[in-house]
């Protein structure tokens, strides 16, 4: 008898099951011998997008990143809900990033007297009244018709920078009128350097406050979903693609009617991707430029003058020659498990980097991040503050700038319960002696 597989939708886990025990979200299927299994099981979840436990998930039904997980992905068509939640190969990276959170148990101190917590932090110059911001996610507009503007007002709204991707779909010079609150433009080297140096050129004319400079995607992760579902910007049509397009006729009708699909970052000087359908993976390979070196990276920072962040930091190394050439911050990251599978989750190398630069530049730990606890965590090991992609992008996809306002939330009271069940008055009090590695 073949083995038997059961896949579950909603924790998005795969194990296998005892014959015939059947449970709620839970699909069973018999896996032809001939599919490898890792194969199968994202074909399988592609193609067939289930309804968790027969009912819908509502907005005020959620509690939890899962829960915007599943909301999201009832709204989306699968090509699309795919791209956000994927990761590169076996996806091992992608699921280590959350986990390595749980190795770590929390230490709390009693007695300590709190009245008020104090989430302020400063980073890359701003004053942000939490400690967790806004990573940059290209496509927005694809998730919700709202797009870049309701998460550049839900930023401003909770005090905290907002990160917009240079294939953003809202252009440097609208968000820089649309929102007051303090922002940062995330730069794709490309291989057209006047590009480069204009995007560098706008953003200081549209009075953005920072720059990060992504250096871990010189070339695209093998991410098999978007393989699978052949998503392409603009959206396909082909047979595969239709029938889920179909069957999310409010996205559909959105996305038809709306505001224009466009790049205008990058759409003056490249159609791929905007004018032209391109895969993400083709638009990565074809438009980026392999070969940025340290030396691109200190010019850069001189040209922007302002603070400034490298983005996909993972080694102590690296971290060391980011506080030479004069970078703000690193954003320790491996692009939530997008890119390089097997690579090191950001949490399980935080504290070796934190003990060979903390102090000198800021670090923003970035990928995994699903609850209050884990910023906590990150910011006990040396952390300056966290960043999130799928963590808002789930609720920006469900429900719009009202999913986010809640999803901000759920995260802002997270972050304050914990604080106080921790005993810590203020970020400042958060520190190694509070947490413990299991053995
Ligand atoms: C749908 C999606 C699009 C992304 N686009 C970009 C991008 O354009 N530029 C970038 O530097 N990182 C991008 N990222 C990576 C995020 O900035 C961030 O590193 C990642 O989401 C963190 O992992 P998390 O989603 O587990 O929080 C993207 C991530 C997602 C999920």
């Amino acid at each position: 008898m073949s083995p038997v597989l059961s896949v579950n939708y909603v924790s998005g886990t795969t194990q296998k099951a005892t014959p015939g025990h059947h449970t709620p979200g839970v699909f069973r299927i018999q896996r032809p011998k001939r599919f490898p299994n890792r194969s199968f099981d994202t074909i399988l979840s592609v193609i067939e997008p289930p309804r968790a436990n027969n009912h819908s998930m509502r907005l005020k039904d959620c509690y939890n990143i899962n829960d915007f997980r599943t909301l999201a992905k009832q709204k989306l068509p699968s090509p699309i809900f795919h791209y956000i939640d994927g990761g590169a190969d076996d996806e091992v990276t992608l699921n280590r990033n959350t986990a390595s959170f749980n190795d770590y148990d929390l230490i709390p101190n009693v007695l300590t007297g709190i009245e008020a917590v104090d989430l302020s932090t400063q980073v890359l110059g701003q004053k942000l009244a939490m400690p967790l911001i806004f990573a940059p996610t290209a496509l927005q507009r694809l998730f919700h018709y709202q797009g870049e503007r309701a998460t550049a007002k839900v930023a401003e709204k909770f005090g905290t920078l907002y990160g917009i991707s240079t294939i953003g779909t809202c252009s440097i010079e609208k968000m820089g009128s649309y929102t007051q609150g303090p922002k940062l433009f995330q730069i794709y080297v490309h291989k057209d350097e006047q590009l480069n140096h204009d995007l560098i050129d706008r953003c200081k004319a549209a009075n953005f406050d920072a720059l990060a400079l992504t250096v871990d995607t010189i070339v695209a992760g093998n991410r098999e979903r978007d393989r699978v579902t052949g998503m392409a910007t603009p959206p396909k049509l082909n047979i595969k693609s239709a029938l889920s397009f179909a069957t999310h006729p409010q996205w559909t009708l959105n996305y038809l009617f709306r505001e224009k699909f466009d790049l205008p970052n990058v759409s003056p000087y490249i159609k791929d991707g905007s004018n032209v359908k391109s895969s993400i993976i083709d638009y990565i390979n074809n438009q980026l430029s392999p070969c940025i070196s340290w030396d691109d990276a200190a010019a850069m920072i001189g040209q922007w003058g302002k603070p400034f962040a490298i983005k996909g930091i993972m080694s102590v190394e690296d971290a060391k020659k980011a506080v030479e050439i004069g970078a703000s911050a690193i954003m320790i990251s491996n692009h939530g498990g997008r890119q390089l599978d097997g690579s090191r989750a950001p949490f399980d190398h935080l504290q070796s980097i934190a003990n060979a630069v903390g102090g000198e530049i800021e670090i923003i730990l970035d990928s995994g991040i699903r609850r209050g606890t884990h910023v906590l965590k990150a910011l006990a090991l040396g952390a300056t503050a966290c960043s999130g992609g799928r963590l808002y992008l789930y609720a920006l996809a469900g429900a719009g700038q009202a999913g986010m306002e809640r999803v901000m939330t759920l995260m802002r009271d997270e972050i304050e319960r914990d604080m106080m069940l921790m005993g810590c008055h203020s970020i400042s009090n958060l520190n190694p002696s509070l947490l413990a590695r299991r053995p």
